[in-house]
């Protein structure tokens, strides 16, 4: 049967598994650690061995449901190469879910198949612990008419490695590493074994990539595993138990080596082409690689600030910025757009500039085939073009109130609607829209601006839900920055703190595949960031639900009908009508 090419793309999991120390001291031991190591085998101030990553997620029901939906000839399966990514150090006990997906499916013809799944795993605690791609060598299933795989070269420096350390698996070593999980037969039984074309059971790969690890963590970074950053290889060959190895490792610069491990006698590599990273620094595992990022009004203030943080993340962006005056005035002005692609150029980055107007029709879609004429697509819009035009409500002029909601309100809606068509057509995207605590909370002299943002929230409320099956997400950050809009609004004091780059934060995670939510605004500002939402009241049925109720009836029942104890917030319309007919229901 072929490789299943519509399995691409397509959630596998989540999966959990509860762990406890017991667990994490056995894989120690089934990777050869001992007294020497006592960190990784006592569970006093116990420290996890980063590869245990892997081996905790080789749940069979995991990697059969990979096989199953990429409808992989078992009979031909090998594990080709590992990558590894470390976002956070593994605790010693917890809840681990995991959660991936088949990313690729390349053709090697008679050779077979390459299948590259990729997935991360969250700890109960909250934080992402690790990424792991795993590339599947599929013997039996070349042929299938797929893309060849990209050619990766790979060198080992011609010098003597930095470090050589040896190990030595035990007879026995599978029999204790496969109580970690991974209890093919093929390490053992000897019949099962021979019945493969081995002369008996052979050491799981990823036992003696455990091995490997201690060695990498021993010599680079002693004593700290919650150093280890990345790891990968390729495996190259089977190893017997009882058979001697070596890993050997090259500096290749700072917080880098490469290394192999070889058998130590007749200096076969057992694993190859092995890359591992190490250092103090957090890994910045929110990534725009392979994005395209639209942003309005992105040559000043919070938009620059943006614009500039995707692109050092490895998003591609598009540079909106009509280059108006603070109200909106002028006739525009390409400088701003084309300073920050500049800037963002000049820190090695990739992004155009756009001048369009978002509050004109033509605008957006001016903006959105910016996109796709530059990048093919789009995956991210924040809509930020703002201006403002005060004035106390009777001074109001229509020209001022009109201007303000055509950049605000009809500019997020020019600009979204061709934009959520190319994201509802590939199945993703994440739309930002900008709103401000103006229209959550009312300001004195902008009900323009007010009525325009808090407008912004009705339209994010049903393109959440309009999205929601295309895995488009809709948030709503509501900024408190300095900027040109501010700089007569807020204090000086308050002002010096209030730098757009703390808006940034939020506003990229909401961007993010990470982004955990969808219909939510957040006021964000000076690094407070906290949830703003329409909440219901529980309120009070007045009469009996057939009779009319008389105002006089309602004003009796006003304290029970205004109070937020209780209060929540609905998900969506049908939501409330659900609560009020159930008032309604038998046995209330
Ligand atoms: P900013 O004035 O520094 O930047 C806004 C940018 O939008 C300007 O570069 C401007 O040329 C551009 N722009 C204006 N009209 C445009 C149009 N029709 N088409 C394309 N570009 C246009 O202002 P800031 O503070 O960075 O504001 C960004 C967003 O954040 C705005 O939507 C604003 O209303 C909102 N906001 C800001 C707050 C703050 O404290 N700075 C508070 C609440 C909301």
């Amino acid at each position: 049967m072929a490789l299943n090419l519509e399995s691409i793309g397509k959630k596998i999991g989540p999966y959990t598994r509860e762990y406890t120390w017991n667990d994490v001291v056995l894989y120690a031991m089934g990777v050869g650690a001992g007294f020497s190591e006592l960190e990784y085998c006592y569970e006093k101030d116990l420290k996890v061995i980063p590869s245990f990553s892997i081996a905790s997620i080789t749940d069979f029901e995991f990697f059969s449901s990979i096989a199953k939906e990429a409808r992989i000839n078992l009979a031909g399966i090998l594990h080709g190469e590992q990558e590894l990514i470390f976002h956070n150090p593994i605790p010693k006990e917890g809840t681990l879910t995991t959660e991936g997906r088949i990313t690729h499916m390349y053709d090697k013809g008679d050779k077979g198949a390459l299948i590259i799944v990729e997935f991360d795993t969250f700890h109960s605690n909250g934080q992402k612990l690790y990424t792991s791609i795993v590339t599947i060598f599929s013997r039996l299933d070349g042929g299938f008419g797929g893309p060849e795989a990209p050619k990766r070269g790979f060198a080992f420096p011609d010098r003597e490695p930095d470090f050589i350390v040896e190990g030595s698996p035990s007879e026995n070593q599978p029999l204790l590493y496969r109580l970690s999980g991974d209890v093919f037969q093929l390490h053992v039984d000897p019949g099962f074994a021979k019945a493969s074309g081995f002369e008996k059971p052979i050491m799981h790969g990823l036992c003696t990539h455990g091995y490997a690890c201690r060695a990498l963590i021993s010599s680079l970074v002693p004593g700290a595993p919650e150093k280890v950053r990345r790891m990968t290889c390729r495996f190259s060959k089977t190893l017997y138990p009882g058979e001697p190895i070596e890993t050997l490792i090259w500096k290749t610069g700072d917080g880098r080596a490469v290394w192999k491990t070889i058998h130590k006698e007749s200096r076969e590599e057992i694993i190859t082409n092995g890359i591992f990273e190490y250092g103090d620094v957090v890994s910045e595992y929110i990534r725009f690689d392979d994005k395209v990022a639209v942003v309005t009004g992105a040559g000043a203030g919070l938009g620059r600030v943006y614009a500039l943080e995707l692109a050092r993340r490895g998003a591609k962006v598009v540079v909106n910025d009509y280059g108006c005056a603070r109200d909106g005035s002028g006739s525009g002005s390409s400088s701003p757009a084309e300073d920050v692609v500049n800037e963002i150029k000049a820190a090695g980055g990739e992004a155009v500039a756009n001048f369009d107007n978002v509050a004109t029709a033509e605008g957006g879609q001016g903006i959105v085939n910016t996109a796709l004429d530059a990048f093919g697509t789009i995956d991210i819009l924040i809509n930020n073009a703002g201006i403002l035009r005060d004035k106390s409500f009777t001074k109001m002029s229509a020209n001022n109130w009109q201007a303000v909601l055509d950049v605000h309100l009809n500019g997020a809606y020019n600009v979204s609607r061709p934009a959520f068509q190319v994201m509802k057509d590939k199945g993703y995207g994440r739309i930002v829209l900008t709103a401000s605590a103006a229209g959550l909370y009312g300001n004195f002299g902008q009900t323009n601006y007010s009525a325009a943002k808090l407008a912004l929230t009705g339209l994010m409320n049903s393109m959440k839900l309009e999205g929601a099956k295309y895995n488009i997400k809709v948030n709503t950050v509501a900024p408190l920055a300095a900027s040109r809009l501010t700089e007569d609004v807020l204090p000086p004091d308050l002002f010096e703190k209030l730098q757009p780059e703390f808006v940034s934060p939020m506003t990229l995670l909401l961007c993010s595949e990470e982004c955990p939510v969808t219909g939510n605004i957040y006021n964000v500002g000076a690094g407070c960031f906290n949830r703003a939402a329409v909440v219901t009241g529980p309120g009070a049925v007045i009469g009996s639900g057939k009779e009319i109720p008389a105002p006089e009836a309602v004003q009796a029942g006003m304290e029970k009908i205004s109070s937020m104890e209780g209060a929540r917030p609905y998900d969506q319309l049908n939501d409330l009508v659900g609560d009020v007919l159930a008032q309604f229901s038998p046995g209330k």
